[in-house]
């Protein structure tokens, strides 16, 4: 065996992999939310009752806001994703969430349907997450979302 034919092999098998993890997600067809470890981030001033309208961790220390955006990452890929695609990017089933306005308008539109979700005529277009999640994880999922945008 040359050495590109080993190459090729060792590319294909990195394919594979990459292949077989995303259809193992988009065939997550499960519909129950997946509860969000969110005690590594501080506490809000109105817990779970009192929702705010703009992200509390968007100015917060550097280390709070990365972890936010970190827990925020997974908690999307466990409860978002199969609508909202990998990595944010829209396949075309619902928006794509990386075009959400940045900064406190996008806040409270991204808030609302995170909590109340979108139904109309009848329909469940998106589930609530509000009281199942809590607004640390709904919060976290907005930094993280933040750090995708893109205007293009
Ligand atoms: C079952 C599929 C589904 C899941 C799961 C889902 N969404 Fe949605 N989401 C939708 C659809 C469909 C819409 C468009 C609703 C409409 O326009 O009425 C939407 C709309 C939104 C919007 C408004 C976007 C815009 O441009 O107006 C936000 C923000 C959002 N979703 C966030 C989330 C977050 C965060 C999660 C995970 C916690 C999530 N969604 C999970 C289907 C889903």
């Amino acid at each position: 065996m040359t050495i590109s034919t080993g190459r090729a092999a060792l590319i294909a098998a990195a394919a594979i992999t990459a292949l077989s993890a995303a259809s193992t997600l988009l065939a997550h067809g499960n519909v129950t939310p997946q509860a969000v470890d969110t005690s590594a981030l501080p506490d809000l001033a109105g817990g779970n009752e009192t929702w705010l309208t703009e992200n509390p961790y968007a100015n917060a220390a550097p280390e709070v806001k990365a972890k936010a955006a970190q827990i925020g990452e997974s908690a999307y890929g466990q409860n978002c994703a199969r609508c909202h695609g990998l990595e944010a990017i829209s396949g075309g089933i619902a928006p794509d969430l990386r075009y959400l306005e940045l900064g406190p308008s996008g806040d409270e539109w991204f808030v609302e349907r995170f909590q109340h979700g979108s139904s109309h005529d009848g329909k469940v277009y998106m589930p609530p997450f509000g009281e199942v999640l809590g607004q640390k994880a709904g919060w976290a999922i907005r930094t993280w979302l933040e750090t995708q945008h893109t205007d293009e």
